[in-house]
């Protein structure tokens, strides 16, 4: 049973700037809810229960968002707001949410390494939230779940990607011929250069890891932007324990990408029932 889940939310953002200047960038909003809402929510949907955000000084904003606000409660209930104070009272209720902070921006890597005394001696699931999706059938991060149930090793989540965005992304090398949505790995790369891609498989955000990778994520060298990499840790881990791929499949938003980002506005705000009429009009108009 996979309980626990790490989502870094302590980088700086710098693509979004300069409003990530003041405004942590998984708090961007899609519409009226922020985006780390969706991944926290993709996670409860999977079946976990709790939930370590890792942040760092100036995300206090994030803590706030999951917390109560009391005053702002008593203020609705006073005005007789009942569907307000609903509305800010029932944010992502259904696991626990924990917090650390990362010191020093050193890496993804480094970031989840702040959670091995969190996770302990399980195996755990990795959400980065620049990568939204609206799986289909199920969550992403359950599709996973489920093929760590019937291998019982690491599952990293893979899409495919155009080759000219591979050096954007960790890569994925199989073992042998690729068949099926789940494969077997032969190795793991961080951001090659293009003409060096050894596939087209790349990382998504999404990563079922057993706790075996706290062993290799403390010493990790630093590797590609001088970052310590999670996915460098990974392809050292495979010399001791089997790692699987498996192709998510849903809509993906890499909400990262500005234009990205403004689609998956677009198309909760077409499924959204309070305005979805009146964007599509607006939309029409625009052709
Ligand atoms: P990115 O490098 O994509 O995110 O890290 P970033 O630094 O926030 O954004 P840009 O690229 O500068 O615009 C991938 C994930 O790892 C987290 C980030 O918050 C993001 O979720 N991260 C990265 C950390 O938590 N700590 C780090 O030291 C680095």
């Amino acid at each position: 049973m996979i309980r626990k889940a790490v989502i870094p939310a302590a980088g700086y953002g710098t693509r979004f700037l300069p409003i990530t200047k003041a405004l942590p960038k998984e708090l961007l909003p899609i519409i009226d809810r922020p985006t780390i809402e969706f991944i926290v929510n993709e996670a409860i949907e999977s079946g976990i229960t709790d939930i370590l955000l890792i942040v760092s000084s100036n995300k206090n904003a994030i803590i706030d968002y999951f917390d109560y606000n009391l005053e702002l409660e008593t203020i609705l209930l006073s005005k007789n707001k009942k569907e307000e104070y609903g509305i800010i009272r029932n944010i992502a209720t259904g696991a626990n949410i924990h917090y650390i902070r990362q010191k020093e921006q050193l890496g993804l890597g480094h970031a989840v390494l702040q959670a091995e005394a969190f996770i302990s001696n399980e195996p755990f699931v990795v959400l980065l939230g620049d990568d939204m999706y609206v799986g289909d059938p199920k969550p992403v991060t359950k599709q996973l779940i489920d093929v760590y149930e019937q291998v019982k090793t690491s599952v990293l989540g893979t899409i495919e990607v155009p080759k000219k965005e591979t050096s954007r992304y960790g890569i994925c090398i199989p073992k042998g011929e690729k068949k099926g949505a789940v494969t077997e790995l032969a190795g793991v790369i961080e951001k090659p250069k293009v003409e060096e891609a050894p596939s087209r498989s790349a990382i998504g955000g999404r990563y079922v890891l057993t706790p075996t990778i706290f062993k290799y994520l403390r010493d990790q060298q630093r590797g590609v932007g001088n970052e310590i990499q999670l996915t460098d840790a990974i392809l050292r881990m495979m010399s001791e324990e089997k790692v699987y791929a498996c192709d998510m499949t849903g809509k993906r938003y890499d909400v990262g990408n500005k234009v990205d980002y403004i689609e998956a506005i677009l198309d909760f705000g077409l499924r959204n029932p309070e305005i979805k009429e009146d964007l599509a009009n607006m939309l029409k108009k625009k052709n």
